[in-house]
Protein backbone atom coordinates (compact mmCIF):
# COMPACT_ATOMS: atom_id res chain seq x y z
CA UNK A 1 0.00 0.00 0.00
CA UNK A 2 1.09 3.55 -1.21
CA UNK A 3 2.16 5.76 2.00
CA UNK A 4 1.54 9.34 2.81
CA UNK A 5 2.69 11.89 5.58
CA UNK A 6 0.46 14.13 7.12
CA UNK A 7 2.20 17.11 8.73
CA UNK A 8 1.01 19.95 10.39
CA UNK A 9 3.13 22.57 11.86
CA UNK A 10 2.85 25.18 14.75
CA UNK A 11 -0.80 25.89 16.88
CA UNK A 12 -2.70 23.56 14.93
CA UNK A 13 -2.66 21.00 17.70
CA UNK A 14 -4.86 23.48 19.07
CA UNK A 15 -7.63 22.86 16.85
CA UNK A 16 -10.96 22.92 17.68
CA UNK A 17 -10.69 25.69 19.94
CA UNK A 18 -7.97 28.15 18.34
CA UNK A 19 -9.94 31.17 16.36
CA UNK A 20 -13.03 28.43 15.68
CA UNK A 21 -14.45 31.31 13.50
CA UNK A 22 -11.22 30.80 11.11
CA UNK A 23 -10.22 27.35 11.53
CA UNK A 24 -13.67 25.89 12.69
CA UNK A 25 -14.45 23.54 15.32
CA UNK A 26 -12.94 20.26 14.43
CA UNK A 27 -10.13 18.64 16.30
CA UNK A 28 -6.70 18.06 15.10
CA UNK A 29 -7.28 14.41 16.55
CA UNK A 30 -10.70 14.23 14.60
CA UNK A 31 -9.19 15.41 11.52
CA UNK A 32 -6.23 12.86 11.78
CA UNK A 33 -8.73 9.81 12.31
CA UNK A 34 -10.92 11.04 9.67
CA UNK A 35 -7.56 11.40 7.07
CA UNK A 36 -6.48 8.24 7.93
CA UNK A 37 -9.55 6.61 7.23
CA UNK A 38 -10.02 8.57 4.36
CA UNK A 39 -6.64 7.65 2.85
CA UNK A 40 -7.85 3.75 3.30
CA UNK A 41 -10.81 3.99 1.46
CA UNK A 42 -8.51 5.30 -1.03
CA UNK A 43 -6.02 2.79 -0.79
CA UNK A 44 -3.45 4.57 0.38
CA UNK A 45 -1.93 4.56 4.13
CA UNK A 46 -1.15 7.43 6.33
CA UNK A 47 0.46 8.53 8.82
CA UNK A 48 0.37 11.89 10.91
CA UNK A 49 2.74 14.41 13.11
CA UNK A 50 2.28 17.41 14.27
CA UNK A 51 5.31 19.89 15.86
CA UNK A 52 5.02 23.49 17.01
CA UNK A 53 8.98 23.14 15.85
CA UNK A 54 10.14 23.84 12.51
CA UNK A 55 13.53 21.57 12.99
CA UNK A 56 11.15 18.50 14.11
CA UNK A 57 9.21 19.42 10.81
CA UNK A 58 12.37 19.41 8.87
CA UNK A 59 13.55 16.63 10.51
CA UNK A 60 10.24 14.69 9.50
CA UNK A 61 10.78 16.02 5.93
CA UNK A 62 14.49 14.55 5.79
CA UNK A 63 12.96 11.08 7.08
CA UNK A 64 10.44 10.95 4.59
CA UNK A 65 12.70 9.81 2.07
CA UNK A 66 12.56 6.22 2.63
CA UNK A 67 9.36 5.92 3.99
CA UNK A 68 6.83 8.15 2.23
CA UNK A 69 5.33 8.50 -1.92
CA UNK A 70 3.93 11.61 -0.65
CA UNK A 71 3.41 14.57 1.63
CA UNK A 72 0.14 16.59 3.08
CA UNK A 73 1.68 19.54 4.51
CA UNK A 74 0.05 22.67 6.60
CA UNK A 75 3.03 24.47 7.74
CA UNK A 76 1.19 27.06 9.69
CA UNK A 77 2.56 30.03 10.02
CA UNK A 78 6.27 29.01 9.25
CA UNK A 79 4.78 29.07 5.40
CA UNK A 80 5.23 32.80 5.33
CA UNK A 81 8.70 32.61 6.53
CA UNK A 82 10.44 29.64 6.32
CA UNK A 83 13.15 29.46 3.95
CA UNK A 84 14.87 26.20 6.36
CA UNK A 85 11.60 24.09 5.28
CA UNK A 86 11.63 24.96 2.02
CA UNK A 87 15.00 23.86 1.93
CA UNK A 88 14.20 20.93 3.04
CA UNK A 89 11.41 20.18 0.57
CA UNK A 90 13.94 20.72 -2.20
CA UNK A 91 16.61 18.51 -0.80
CA UNK A 92 14.48 15.36 -0.56
CA UNK A 93 12.58 13.99 -3.81
CA UNK A 94 9.06 13.46 -2.00
CA UNK A 95 6.77 15.56 -3.33
CA UNK A 96 4.27 18.12 -1.24
CA UNK A 97 1.25 19.58 -1.58
CA UNK A 98 0.68 22.26 0.94
CA UNK A 99 -2.93 22.81 2.61
CA UNK A 100 -4.61 25.68 4.27
CA UNK A 101 -7.80 25.61 5.81
CA UNK A 102 -8.18 29.43 5.92
CA UNK A 103 -8.38 31.21 2.89
CA UNK A 104 -4.90 33.06 3.75
CA UNK A 105 -5.40 35.25 0.78
CA UNK A 106 -8.60 36.79 2.46
CA UNK A 107 -6.32 37.68 5.76
CA UNK A 108 -3.66 39.67 6.83
CA UNK A 109 -0.85 41.14 3.81
CA UNK A 110 1.47 38.75 5.81
CA UNK A 111 -0.24 35.76 4.52
CA UNK A 112 -0.47 36.08 1.51
CA UNK A 113 3.18 35.11 0.65
CA UNK A 114 3.99 31.43 0.47
CA UNK A 115 7.81 30.64 0.37
CA UNK A 116 6.71 26.95 0.44
CA UNK A 117 5.10 26.82 -2.43
CA UNK A 118 7.36 27.01 -5.21
CA UNK A 119 9.02 23.63 -4.26
CA UNK A 120 5.51 22.00 -3.43
CA UNK A 121 3.47 20.14 -6.48
CA UNK A 122 0.26 22.41 -5.32
CA UNK A 123 -1.06 24.37 -3.06
CA UNK A 124 -5.25 24.08 -1.39
CA UNK A 125 -6.25 26.81 0.24
CA UNK A 126 -9.03 28.48 1.52
CA UNK A 127 -11.53 25.42 1.62
CA UNK A 128 -11.33 24.44 5.03
CA UNK A 129 -10.52 20.59 6.29
CA UNK A 130 -11.69 19.39 3.67
CA UNK A 131 -8.58 20.45 1.61
CA UNK A 132 -6.24 17.68 3.28
CA UNK A 133 -9.24 14.81 1.68
CA UNK A 134 -8.40 17.23 -1.61
CA UNK A 135 -4.49 16.76 -1.32
CA UNK A 136 -5.11 12.71 -0.99
CA UNK A 137 -6.96 12.42 -3.77
CA UNK A 138 -4.60 14.73 -5.91
CA UNK A 139 -1.81 12.23 -4.84
CA UNK A 140 -4.15 9.39 -5.59
CA UNK A 141 -4.88 11.10 -9.40
CA UNK A 142 -1.52 12.59 -9.93
CA UNK A 143 1.09 10.71 -8.79
CA UNK A 144 -0.72 7.49 -9.92
CA UNK A 145 -0.50 6.19 -6.28
C1 LIG B 1 -2.84 28.22 8.22
C2 LIG B 1 -2.69 29.68 7.77
C3 LIG B 1 -1.46 30.32 8.41
O1 LIG B 1 -1.35 31.67 8.00
C4 LIG B 1 -1.57 30.28 9.91
O2 LIG B 1 -0.40 30.80 10.50
C5 LIG B 1 -1.86 28.92 10.44
C6 LIG B 1 -2.84 28.10 9.74
C7 LIG B 1 -4.15 27.61 7.69
O3 LIG B 1 -4.26 26.38 7.73
O4 LIG B 1 -5.06 28.32 7.29
O5 LIG B 1 -1.36 28.51 11.47
O6 LIG B 1 -1.77 27.48 7.69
Amino acid sequence: MSKLLLINGPNLNLLGTREPDIYGNTTLKDIEDQMIEFANENGIELSTFQSNHEGYIIDAIHDSRTKYAGIILNPGAFTHYSYAIRDAIASVDVPVIEVHISNVHKREEFRHTSVIAPVCEGQIVGLGIMGYKLAVIAFKERLSL
